[in-house]
């Protein structure tokens, strides 16, 4: 799903609701939604990280995120702000999707922590869409993003995507239009991770209900893109 200035959360969504679990085992008050919690673990263990990296900030709620806003606004002004805090109920932090990491140092930038490109950060990133995560603000893509470059904001948007996004270097704002030129009565996005092949393909929501078919015995994930319909992941031969 997408969410920025343009597409914000709106309150009947699910994922006003999402399944909040410690993002970390070791960082009880920093949750994440439980798939991303759970890929999280799985990728520091990879990095074998030992608290080096360290989750910042997770889930927010609106009210929280209002307040990181208002407060930012008085210490670092108004240029500050919009570059580096999503403006309230448009940031991915309240989707329960989005994590800041920063190294492990005494003092802590809780705005902006520093997660370099280079030793054990440089091994996180190289493996992180493996375990569908990107780097969600990177450098030149601010005039799409509408945020300026974030090395610490890593957002789970699950794999293959994370792969297919790094494949193309396409933020999520890209990666969404993209997925627009293949539609459910089109051509798909087939293409193949790890030996397992898989299709991608884009259903455009209508007013009253919108019907997905399915084949029979494949794993399949349906996720609304918070635009303008769905985006459906199909694993056609999982086993
Ligand atoms: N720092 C990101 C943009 C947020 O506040 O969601
Ligand atoms: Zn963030």
């Amino acid at each position: 799903m997408l969410v920025n200035r343009d597409h914000g959360l709106k309150q009947t969504q699910a994922y006003h609701f999402p399944a909040l679990v410690p993002s970390l085992a070791s960082h009880e008050n920093i949750l994440l939604e439980r798939r991303g919690a759970a890929s999280l673990t799985q990728l520091l263990e990879k990095v074998e990280s030992r608290e080096r990296i360290i989750p910042v900030s997770g889930y927010r709620t609106k009210a929280e995120q209002e307040k990181l806003y208002l407060d930012s606004l008085i210490e670092n002004g108004k240029t500050f702000t919009e570059q580096y805090v999503a403006f309230p109920g448009c940031s991915e932090h309240q989707t329960g999707l989005a994590i800041d990491l920063g190294e492990n140092l005494d003092e802590i930038d809780l705005i902006r922590p520093s997660f370099p490109y280079t030793g054990i950060f440089a091994q996180f990133r190289k493996h992180a869409a493996d375990y569908g995560f990107i780097e969600r603000y990177s450098q030149g893509k601010e005039q799409i993003t509408g945020i300026a470059h974030e090395p610490w904001h890593f957002r789970y948007v699950g794999y293959p995507h994370a792969r297919i996004m790094e494949r193309h270097s396409f933020c999520l704002e890209e990666y969404i239009q993209f997925l627009t030129d293949f539609p459910e009565n089109g051509q798909h996005y087939i293409s193949t991770e790890k030996g397992k092949e898989f299709e991608v393909y884009y259903v455009r929501g209508l007013a009253e209900e919108t019907v997905i078919e399915i084949p029979d015995d494949c794993l399949y994930q349906i996720s609304g893109n918070n635009v303008d319909g769905f985006i459906v992941t199909i694993w056609s031969n999982p086993l």
